[in-house]
């Protein structure tokens, strides 16, 4: 039997039990618990098989709930919400001492966003709390942008998958948090960096692969298919060095013959870098499910959401 529901009281009813739900977002689908609900976000943790040196992010419905959430809002912040919320901007922000330990690792700042999909604000509408939640994957396994994958990996452990259809962005938000009052980039995702920037000017990058990262989305691991991935600058020479293994492939937008490629997931025949980030996780789910040697991808042209892309199929290759 499916989990799948499109039922949002039968998830309300779930969420107002301490249990966990998976929900769509825009960008993937989250695990979602409430985040005053230390069984709840435990259960999330624990199904999520993710460390709790890992924080969570809290989302919302609306801004008029940061009060509650937050303690300082700098000027900047204002400026990147007014212009990205609803949708898939992530703030690191200082937090009130009202919430919980265990949403934001001990830290003194909390990660906060309103996502911009229907199913999800309606549901958060009519809880009396935020939702804590990280994409619905377990750690270290690539993020799932359609309810299917939440089931294919969770369905023995999770009641529900609220159904939202496929994620429209296909990435994971991009995290901002402040030194001083000026934004850091902590997690490319799916606002570009040149968007960003468009806003508040020129910003400070820390996205680097650390061992103990600001954002554990930043770990140099990450974001895994099981099959061996590789990031290549040639294509060809690559086929050609590994004529006797079998390889799936990613491309941009054009498909390559040869023999030892058994599959191709073109991602945007027209170079559409946004098309393409939506549909690189479930390219990757496609390409881990064939039993091949190797998947291997061609790096993207390294601007806008192509920049992300390279940085979740980097981290897919370690
Ligand atoms: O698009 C998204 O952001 C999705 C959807 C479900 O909203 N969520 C998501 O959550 O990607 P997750 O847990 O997979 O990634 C959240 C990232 C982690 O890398 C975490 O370390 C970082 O946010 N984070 C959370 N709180 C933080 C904090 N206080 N300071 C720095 N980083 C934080
Ligand atoms: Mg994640």
């Amino acid at each position: 039997m499916t989990i799948i529901s499109n039922n949002i009281s039968k998830a309300v009813k779930i969420l107002n039990n301490e249990d966990v739900v998976a929900i769509p977002t825009e960008t993937v689908y989250g695990l979602a618990g409430n985040i005053y609900s230390d069984k709840a976000i435990r259960k999330i943790f624990e199904v999520k098989q993710r460390p709790l040196f890992n924080p969570l992010i809290v989302h919302l419905h609306s801004a008029e709930q940061l009060d509650e959430i937050v303690s300082d809002f700098p000027p900047k912040a204002q400026l990147l919400a007014d212009a990205f919320w609803p949708g898939s901007l992530t703030l690191v922000l200082k937090k009130k001492s009202t919430i919980p330990d265990v949403i934001t690792a001990g830290k003194e700042t909390v990660a906060v966003r309103i996502p911009n999909h229907p199913v999800t604000l309606k549901l958060l509408k009519k809880l009396s709390f935020p939702l804590a939640a990280p994409s619905a994957n377990p750690f270290n396994r690539i993020s799932p942008t359609k309810a299917l994958h939440v089931e294919s990996y969770f369905k023995y452990s999770i009641q529900m998958v609220l159904e939202g259809g496929e994620c429209k962005n296909g990435l994971e938000s991009t995290i901002i948090g402040f030194e001083n009052n000026e934004p850091i980039l902590y997690r490319l995702g799916a606002i570009s960096t040149e968007e960003i920037e468009n806003v508040v000017g020129k910003i400070n990058v820390k996205n680097k692969k650390e061992k103990t990262p600001n954002a554990p989305g930043m770990l140099a691991k990450h974001y895994s298919p099981k099959t061996k991935t590789y990031l290549v600058n040639d294509i060809d020479k690559f086929i050609t060095d590994y004529e006797d293994r079998t390889i799936g492939l990613v491309s941009f937008s054009e498909a390559i013959t040869a023999s030892n490629i058994k599959h191709i997931e073109i991602l945007s025949k027209s170079r559409d870098l946004k098309e393409a980030a939506s549909n690189l996780y479930s390219s990757l789910h496609t390409l881990d499910h064939l039993g091949l040697d190797m998947i291997v991808a061609q790096r993207f042209p390294d601007i806008g959401l192509g920049k992300s892309i390279n940085d979740r199929l980097e981290r897919a290759t370690k």
